[in-house]
């Protein structure tokens, strides 16, 4: 798949469907010459022409018609003559910000080796991946730049970091590190983004490509709801459905940066890698630094087929463990219901109502742990609460287990309250500065990961919990944001790495939680997906996609994370009405429809329920278990984008094809156009399909091509669930 070709000094790395080409110009400077759809031979039809153009400096005195400035690169630095943005700004010994990294030579390696105590992209064999990895080294210093792209056999993706290493005799400082840098050749663009809030994460936002750069960008210690490590790049007339679009996410969990630039001359430069308003790292002479890992996708079956790649690839080379292809378990939490007034009590009669109505774990969230009495106290002593759990956790896991349903349970171990054991045992394990007052956030401050005592603790605490209780989940939150960044545990000239390091601490101590309980299954969660990102699903293969429950709200969350995640990672809840964010009253039936589309549990106090509602529940866990093979491993198509309009769209087609289940929205009434029809997505065309409850039977290209009408109630938020089978 990945080959050099000599006549024209270009790597291609190929699988047939999609091809990645750079080549090195004059001996030196790596060239970006192509991402797309395969093509046999990258001749330079498109190159652009190059002038003798104002203001552009010739790192070759003898050819002014070449400059950095305007030469298509693949990993450019600075103070070269490129002015554009850099991929990575390094600090020599001699405080100079000035270094010439040339092409030295390449390896081709079988399979994808990992990225030490980063998550990333896996090859399960030798034989589905490849890796280049091709070396520059300064001429001064002989630092190493090794830049390393993969590419699968069975994945239209290319995964590429960088790895620095510092010359023998010089240490060095870097500023500013990329993980990838592209330069896309002339050509409009559209650029979409997956920005948001607290309760509004992963929002499209479309734009075209104009002039100037637009900096996505989290320093808040957490990929953040804000935003999305994430550029998607489409041309102009690209829809769900059709035409070309190039994706590019970071496996990475922490503050990043990423860079579209448009260039006067016509391209765009695209960039993703650390934010160095919060990166620093010093490196001893001939010391090693790893980047994180960009993954990089083409499709030209529009942005749906953009998605199946990720959904592929994240399900299946970066979810690991006992969880990856199993289906997941229907969940009842007790957060909404009880926030932190839970007690065993509570817990029992709910996991055995859940059992009743077919629900499979119950998940204790926060309020368990000794003290936790409101959100003022007790973050960090994760032990239980003898007022509320007056016979131990260990005895209510047993009895809950013994009820019918499986037991997990909540933790936030990043996190300490200034009222708990843990600091005033350990003030000086928060990220602060000792100068300045810390900046509380929910009454709660961030420890020092960079601290591996405080690691270990983590790790000892939160396994001790889970050794007594035998948990088979757990859910991982984060609630605040970093500021005051300073560590008391580093010292003064590597406080800079702080940022990293607690991203790196972080890594270690799930690493090792799920090493020591692989069968426990992990979810993520920052106030809902906040850090829902890829970094995560490398050690937990699902995240709460959202503290918003409102079934109208969650519609458009679902949809813009459908872009890289599949709904298998993306937990979902049917909660109770008027909706705890919103207020809205929306029906059961919506509320389900929609928290099916994604990883389904309930969050609402079931006892309450009325007769009918009970029995529509456990309706509605009975078909959700039936076609769960299909919501959960099938295939996901957007149809009808809620960012757009009054409706809603989606369909999944089960691995086999066999199955094929549609949910559609209307959000608001509308007296004039009370039938709406959807064109289905990834049905064969020459089969026909069997509807579920009036056993009407459907030409798969009649309903791709015509549509499947959906007849939504004469009321407001109305959902549609048809499940169809091919016959
Ligand atoms: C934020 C989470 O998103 C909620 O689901 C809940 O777990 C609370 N934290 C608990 O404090």
């Amino acid at each position: 798949m990945i080959r050099f070709e000599e006549q024209e000094n270009a790597f291609y790395l190929d699988n047939g469907r999609i091809t990645y080409c750079f080549g090195i110009a004059k001996g030196r400077w790596l060239e970006s010459r192509w991402f797309g759809r395969h093509i046999r031979r990258i001749g330079g039809s498109a190159r652009p022409r190059y002038f003798d153009r104002g203001f552009c400096s010739n790192p070759d005195p003898e050819d002014k018609k070449f400059s950095l400035d305007t030469l298509p690169q693949e990993y450019p630095g600075m103070n070269e003559g490129d002015f554009r943005s850099p991929a990575y700004g390094i600090q020599t010994a001699d405080g100079r910000r000035v270094t010439r990294f040339v092409y030295r030579d390449y390896r081709i390696l079988p399979g994808k080796p990992p990225l030490t105590g980063l998550p990333a992209v896996y090859a399960e064999g030798e034989e589905e991946a490849e890796t280049l990895v091709v070396r520059l080294e300064d001429t001064a210093t002989r630092a190493q730049l090794l830049l390393y792209y993969t590419i699968f056999r069975e994945y239209d993706a290319i995964c590429r970091h960088v790895e620095v290493v510092a010359g023998p005799e010089e240490p060095l400082q870097l500023e500013t590190l990329m993980a990838m840098s592209l330069d896309f050749p002339r050509a409009d663009y559209d650029l979409l983004t997956l920005s948001g809030a607290h309760l509004q994460e992963k929002t499209i936002t479309r734009r075209p490509v104009t002039a100037d750069s637009v900096t996505l960008e989290s320093s808040r210690g957490a990929s953040s709801p804000q935003q999305t490590p994430c550029v998607l790049l489409t041309d102009p007339n690209t829809d769900e459905d059709r035409g070309r679009a190039w994706g590019i996410n970071l496996v990475y969990s922490g503050d990043f940066r990423a860079v579209v630039q448009k260039e006067p001359f016509g391209g765009v430069r695209v960039q993703m890698g650390f934010n160095p308003q919060t990166f620093g790292w010093q490196l001893a002479p001939a010391r090693r630094f790893v980047s994180p890992e960009a993954v990089l996708v083409y499709s030209d079956a529009g942005l749906n087929g953009l998605s199946h790649t990720f959904h592929r690839l994240y399900a299946r080379r970066l979810c690991r463990g006992y969880w990856r292809d199993r289906t997941r378990p229907v969940l009842l939490n007790s957060w909404e219901a009880f926030t932190f007034s839970i007690d065993e009590e509570k817990c029992l009669s709910l996991a055995r109502q859940a059992a009743d109505l077919g629900m499979e774990l119950f998940v204790l969230d926060d309020g368990w742990f000794r003290n936790r009495t409101d959100d003022h106290r007790a973050l960090g002593d994760w032990t239980a609460d003898p007022r509320k759990f007056p016979h131990g956790l260990g005895n209510l896991a047993r009895k809950i287990r013994e009820a019918g349903v499986a037991f997990g349970i909540w933790f936030e171990p990043e996190m300490v309250n200034r009222d708990s054991d843990l600091y005033r045992a350990h003030p000086d394990w928060i990220i602060r500065s000792p100068r300045y007052e810390p900046v509380p956030s929910r009454n709660q401050f961030v420890l020092d990961l960079s601290n591996p005592a405080v690691c270990d603790y983590l790790v000892e605490s939160v396994a001790r919990v889970l050794q007594e209780t035998g948990a088979a989940y757990v859910k991982w939150d984060m609630n605040r944001h970093i500021t005051d960044l300073g560590s008391a545990w580093l010292p003064p000239e590597r406080q800079r790495e702080l940022s990293h390091r607690y991203m790196l601490g972080l890594y270690d101590v799930l690493e090792r939680l799920t090493a020591r309980f692989p069968r426990v299954l992990f979810e993520g969660c920052s106030s809902g997906g906040g850090r829902f990102d890829a970094g995560m699903l490398y050690y937990m293969p699902q995240t709460w996609t959202s503290d918003n429950t409102d079934a109208v709200c969650r519609l458009q969350i679902q949809y813009g994370t459908s872009m890289l995640f599949p709904p298998v990672t993306m937990g979902a809840h049917v909660s109770a009405v008027p909706n705890h964010q919103t207020g809205r009253i929306t029906p059961l039936a919506t509320r389900f429809a929609a928290a099916m589309s994604g990883n389904l549990g309930y969050e609402m106090d079931i006892r309450t329920l009325s007769e009918a509602e009970r029995e529509e529940i456990r309706a509605q866990i009975a078909l959700y278990k039936e076609l769960r093979e299909t919501l959960q491993q099938g295939t996901f198509y957007r149809l009808r984008d809620p960012g757009t309009g009054n409706e809603a769209a989606w369909n999944f087609v089960s691995a086999d094809g066999q199955t094929v289940v549609c949910c559609a929205f209307r959000i608001l009434a509308d007296p004039l156009r009370r039938t709406t029809a959807v064109r289905l997505r990834g049905l064969d065309p020459e089969a026909d399909y069997r509807r579920e409850g009036d056993n009407a039977v459907f030409g798969g290209d009649e309903l791709m091509e015509s549509g499947l009408a959906a007849d939504p109630l004469r009321q407001d938020f109305t959902a549609a669930v048809t499940v169809l089978h091919k016959v």
